[in-house]
Parts: structure tokens; C-alpha cells; sequence
């Protein structure tokens, strides 16, 4: 199985879509109106070996391993996703293409877990690693510019990394305009 190409976009997804995805009421009925057509029990058709309306079977196809179509939490590393997404070998559906929003929903589902019961506990969304730019512009009280990297914040204070010699310095975030604070405490959160 090759790597999903759009893992990045589909990580995107993952980290900035909120809420709690319901398989019965957002997942099921897009199931139902783009696949059952080839993979149902009820219609006996059973493409490629998968059936999606009866939960005891498609469950089969749910599990963290590399053989399983649905990795609950890991979207990025699901096929059951990366074929309705790339347009690579057995796309699906076959010669459409599911909407965006559709998209976003089914992987909500799987990063919150893939599961049936919407009162299931939900797996933690995954974090999207944040990158903070080398050098930003602090103020300070007196409306002096300094110019220097975040590290951490530390107490009352808020550890900067200075350009020129990669020093770490302590400042006092009280001597900072209420906009640099500001800053401070955004940078700081993971
Ligand atoms: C018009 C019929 C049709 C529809 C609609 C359809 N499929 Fe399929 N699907 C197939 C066929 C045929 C195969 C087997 C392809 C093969 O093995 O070469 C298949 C295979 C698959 C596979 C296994 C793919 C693989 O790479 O092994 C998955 C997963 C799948 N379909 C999911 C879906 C999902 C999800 C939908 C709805 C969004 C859907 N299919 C809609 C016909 C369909």
C-alpha cells in the first residue's frame, strides 16, 4: 500500500476540524448514498470483498494495523480515506467524487476513533506540531522594539532567544506591551 499523498492535508483536517462526528447520523448516510450501491449486504453486492451496512462486518475492516482499511485515530494512514481523496488505483466511488464536506466528516470520524456508538469515548484530535518563526517583534513598556525568538515562558517571565549570539534571556513579561504578552502566552501553547 502506498503512502496517502495527501497525508498533510488530511492531518490538516484532522487537527482543525472540531466536534464529535456521529456515525449514525453524519457517516452512515453518506455510506448509504455513495457506496451501498456496491457494497451492502441488502443489495448483495459485495465489491472487492467489503460491505459496509452491516456494522459486525464493516468493523472487521477497523483496526489499528496495516491491513485494515480505517485506522481509528490515524486518518492520514487510513486507505478506507485515501482512495475517496486520490485519484489513484480504485477510487471511490468509482467515477465520482465525494464532496468536501463529506470528506471532512468521515475524517473527523476516524481521528476521533471510527466508532459505531456516538457515546463512545473520543480519541483526543491529533495535534498539528506548531512552528513559531525564528525572530518576532516584542514591545516593551518604554515602546522599544526587541527583536528575538520565543523559547518558553518561565514564571513571571518569558525566555527570548536573541539574534545575534542565540542567547537565551529571561524578560519580565510585565515590562512588555499588553500585545507582546499576549504573544507570549499564544507561543506557549502547544
Ligand atoms: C459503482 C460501484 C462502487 C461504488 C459506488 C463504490 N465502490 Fe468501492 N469498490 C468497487 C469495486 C468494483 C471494488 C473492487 C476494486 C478491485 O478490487 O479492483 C471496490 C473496492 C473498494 C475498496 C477496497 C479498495 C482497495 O484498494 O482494495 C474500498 C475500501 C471501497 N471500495 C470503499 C468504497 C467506499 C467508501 C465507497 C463510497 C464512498 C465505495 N467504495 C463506492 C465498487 C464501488
Amino acid at each position: 500500500m502506498s503512502l496517502p499523498r495527501h497525508t498533510l492535508l488530511i492531518s490538516f483536517l484532522a487537527a482543525f476540524t472540531a466536534g464529535a462526528a456521529d456515525f449514525k447520523k453524519d457517516i452512515q448516510p453518506i455510506l448509504e448514498k455513495n457506496c451501498y450501491e456496491c457494497h451492502s449486504e441488502k443489495n448483495k453486492k459485495r465489491k472487492g470483498g467489503f460491505v459496509f451496512d452491516v456494522l459486525e462486518t464493516f468493523k472487521l475492516d477497523i483496526a489499528d494495523n496495516d491491513v485494515a482499511q480505517i485506522r481509528p485515530g490515524k486518518p492520514a494512514e487510513s486507505h478506507f480515506l485515501d482512495i475517496m481523496i486520490n485519484n489513484g488505483k480504485n477510487h471511490m466511488p468509482p467515477d465520482e467524487q465525494l464532496s468536501a464536506g463529506d470528506i471532512k466528516k468521515i475524517t473527523e470520524w476516524i481521528a476521533e476513533g471510527a466508532s459505531f456508538d456516538k457515546d463512545a469515548p473520543k480519541l483526543a484530535p491529533v495535534a498539528a506540531k506548531k512552528v513559531l518563526p525564528p525572530i518576532m517583534s516584542w514591545t516593551n513598556l518604554d515602546g522599544k522594539t526587541i527583536k528575538a525568538g520565543f523559547v518558553r515562558l518561565e514564571g513571571e517571565n518569558v525566555v527570548l532567544r536573541m539574534p545575534a549570539n542565540a542567547a537565551e534571556v529571561p524578560y519580565p513579561l510585565a515590562k512588555l506591551s499588553e500585545a507582546s504578552q499576549k504573544l507570549a502566552r499564544d507561543c506557549a501553547v502547544p
